[in-house]
């Protein structure tokens, strides 16, 4: 009782008022943005308004393509991985924009936002405004018109959007949609921020630039040393901030891990910061699609025309996990709110999907191109440190092998892992920087300083997900 009078009170007084008029005029300059970027590509209008006919091209197979380098060909745009690309073109040499990205069902000037979180978003707000963010929370009623907007181009993808027939997997693929079309760093409600956002080592040069100085670049199977050395040295001011920037979930470093999690290393998606159209984020959003229109029942037949039937699994949901090996799952079935489960979630748009897509990127990035710089500190030894601590060091022998023999970055590259990692221009955090706290697979505590970001762990979107899925 006296803690709902205090917030009624509140919400009355000034504070609101300011802060609502930010909102306002907030949300009038991202229309307004929209607006120039929609006009400014109306004269491509040509090519996507063909876009029932654009195939969908699974990301498993990828025949030679270089996904770094990657860009849209000159005429007509024949499927969406080329839709994506020119809609969203990525420049490497661009500054991540300044921008924070939240969603939630409604904004948090309604009665309906769960008190927990308001102090949450209070802290990322207090944190935008004194750090110069832009701050965006997108309440579900702002979602299509957004989408419309953005991917107005690739109406393939909002298609998809509408049709993922539960909340948890458009909570998943909105924040991979929101990053890909204009970058900033995205951050579930249920998250803190800990330290100011310039002391991220994306943001902070100083760091970033001594992580290059102090590390070697590991060479791989493909590896021209002498075009590597080029993306190393940054003396005459050529800094470019990494494009994609991402932290460690689960490292669960025991004998019995496969009891237990379905990876050995997860990256997580509850924090995610990236430059537009960065080429993960573009096979991400490709996947998603792909899958999300072969697998529900409303576009099923009609988008048989557009995969490749080669691979007619790749496109089908009840096909991942070990289901996809028993003959009698009915795998033709078409998802429906009724009978998605938490495998569904983890494959389809979560962090299963999520890591599988970074590491085959990152696979594909060493096999593809001879100068990507690969630095890891982890691997570095000091001197007095005995030989059975727990560090990347460990699995030195396996890492070596898989980079220089088959070309194959190994999920232990990322084990282990204390100081930051870089992997061409992804950058990859230890578990401490968005899970401190956590207690367990090394994780430090939220002073260490490394600790960027605190998951409180209070998703409701989960257990409504959880109750869909029936668990
Ligand atoms: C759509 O694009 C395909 C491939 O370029 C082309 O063959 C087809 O004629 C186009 N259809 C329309 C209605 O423009
Ligand atoms: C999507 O990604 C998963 C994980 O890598 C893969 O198994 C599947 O074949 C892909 N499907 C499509 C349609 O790209
Ligand atoms: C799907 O998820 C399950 C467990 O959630 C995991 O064991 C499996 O490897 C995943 N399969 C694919 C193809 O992603
Ligand atoms: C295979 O799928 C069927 C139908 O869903 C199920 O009853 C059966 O238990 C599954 N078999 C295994 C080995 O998981």
């Amino acid at each position: 009782m006296f803690r709902s009078r205090g917030q009624g009170k509140m919400a009355k007084g000034p504070f609101l008022f300011d802060r609502r008029a930010k909102q306002v005029i907030g949300f009038v300059a991202i229309l307004y943005t929209l607006l120039i970027i929609h006009f400014s590509n109306s004269k491509y209008g040509k090519f996507f308004n063909n876009g029932s006919k654009v195939l969908l091209p699974t990301t498993s197979h990828l025949h030679g393509i270089n996904l770094k380098k990657f860009s849209a060909s000159n005429g007509p745009l024949l499927n969406l991985r080329e839709q994506l690309s020119h809609a969203f073109p990525y420049d490497p040499k661009s500054a991540i924009p300044r921008r924070i990205w939240q969603t939630w069902k409604v904004g948090a000037e309604s009665v309906k936002f769960p008190s927990a979180f308001r102090s949450y978003q209070k802290d990322w707000t207090e944190r935008a405004d004194s750090d110069s963010f832009e701050y965006s929370l997108v309440p579900d009623d702002h979602i299509i018109p957004l989408l419309e907007n953005l991917y107005g181009e690739v109406p393939l993808v909002v298609k998809a959007f509408k049709e993922m027939p539960v909340n948890i997997l458009k909570a998943d693929f909105l924040r991979y949609l929101l990053l890909y079309a204009r970058g900033g760093i995205y951050s579930d409600m249920d998250t803190v921020p800990l330290k100011p956002l310039g002391a991220w080592p994306s943001l902070d040069r100083e760091k970033f630039n001594e992580l290059k100085r102090e590390n070697n670049p590991i060479p791989y199977k493909n590896y021209d040393p002498k075009r590597g050395q080029l993306q190393a040295v940054d003396d005459n001011g050529g800094y470019d901030e990494p494009g994609f920037v991402i932290g460690i979930e689960a490292d669960p470093d025991r004998h019995d891990w496969d009891d237990w999690y379905a990876r050995r290393i997860q990256f997580c998606q509850w924090t995610i910061q990236s430059k537009p159209g960065h080429p993960v984020l573009r096979e991400l959003i490709l996947n998603i699609t792909a899958t999300t229109l072969n697998s529900v029942s409303t576009t099923k037949s009609q988008t048989q025309a557009l995969i490749d039937l080669s691979h007619a699994k790749d496109y089908n949901v009840n096909y991942r996990d070990r289901r996809g090996l028993n003959e009698t799952y009915p795998h033709e079935v078409a998802k429906k709110s009724s009978n998605v489960d938490g495998t569904d979630i983890m494959n389809w748009t979560g962090p299963g999907l999520f890591s599988d897509i970074t590491l085959e990127y990152m696979n594909n990035l060493i096999k593809e191109n001879p100068d990507a710089l690969l630095l890891n500190g982890n691997l570095e030894a000091s001197s007095n440190e005995p030989l059975d601590t727990k560090s990347t060091r460990k699995f030195y022998k396996k890492i070596s092998t898989s980079l220089q023999s088959n070309n194959v970055v190994p999920w232990e590259f990322f084990s282990l892992m204390t100081k930051p990692v870089v992997v061409d221009d992804i950058l990859v955090l230890p578990i401490t920087s968005f899970s401190p706290d956590v207690e367990q697979m090394e994780a430090k505590s939220s002073s260490d300083e490394m600790a960027f970001v605190k998951h409180m762990f209070k998703g409701s979107w989960k257990m409504e997900a959880d109750s869909n899925a029936g668990h």
